[in-house]
């Protein structure tokens, strides 16, 4: 199977959780799309009912709204349900995220949710976070500099650019990608990295996580948060 096929088969096994009546959190994306396609698709056909997206960025928004999926404000309603994709997957399920720039609202949206389910093709599966992906982090404009030098006694920081300019989120700030060793304590480290004023939010999710679809080769597995590995 193809990397592409295999994030579309872990989206279809966590859009299977989803129910009529639940308010879902929309991840960011190409394993989140997929996520979201399906779910426009079931509302399409009536497999669902009465289900209504909260997006994490303004690109899937906009997809949600393409497809149909009828949309709320954060706030608005409490989520069931969170899917999303990650740019690594620790094996207690912490993960790394944020290749796509959407950390923030990605964070907002899956801590607050009754359950957050992560999805991927399994070259995402690291020993350890920070193995094989800077850690992304959104910073505020005000005070780059700063920020970037106190981040240099945690990691190698450097600018995410778009050609000779500064990508600005959603929320309108920077980021920063951090290289760092393979984290021992990411619950530790993300503790350490708020401490700095100008990080706004780390694309190390802790703890956050209830269950991975991960497909490979041979078929999807599920791994539940705290169950033996
Ligand atoms: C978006 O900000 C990210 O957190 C994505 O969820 C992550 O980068 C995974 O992206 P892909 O599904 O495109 O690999």
């Amino acid at each position: 199977m193809e990397r592409d096929a295999m994030k579309a088969a872990a989206a279809l096994a966590a859009v299977d959780e989803v129910t009529s009546g639940m308010v879902l959190g929309l991840g960011t994306g190409s394993t989140a799309a997929h996520a979201v396609r399906e779910i426009g698709e079931r509302l399409a056909a009536g497999r669902i009912e009465d289900v209504a997206g909260i997006p994490t960025s303004l690109a899937t928004e906009e997809l949600a709204r393409e497809l149909g999926i009828p949309l709320l404000e954060p706030g608005a309603a409490a989520i069931d349900l969170a899917i999303d994709g990650a740019d690594e997957i620790a094996p207690d399920l912490a993960l790394t995220k944020g290749g796509g720039g959407a950390l923030l609202r990605e964070k907002v949206i899956a801590a607050s949710a009754a359950r957050f389910v992560v999805i991927s093709d399994d070259s995402k599966m690291v020993a350890a976070l920070g193995a094989t992906f800077d850690i992304p982090l959104e910073v505020a404009q005000f005070g780059l500099g700063i920020t970037a030098t106190a981040l240099r006694g945690l990691g190698s920081p450097q600018l995410r650019t778009a050609g000779e300019a500064p990508v600005v989120t959603d929320n309108g700030n920077y980021i920063i990608d951090l290289a760092v060793d393979p984290i021992r304590d990411a619950a530790a480290f993300d503790a350490e990295l708020h401490m700095i004023p100008g990080v706004l939010a780390t694309g190390l999710f802790v703890g956050i996580a209830a269950a991975a679809y991960v497909a490979g080769s041979s078929g999807i597995r599920r791994i539940e948060a705290g169950a033996p590995a």
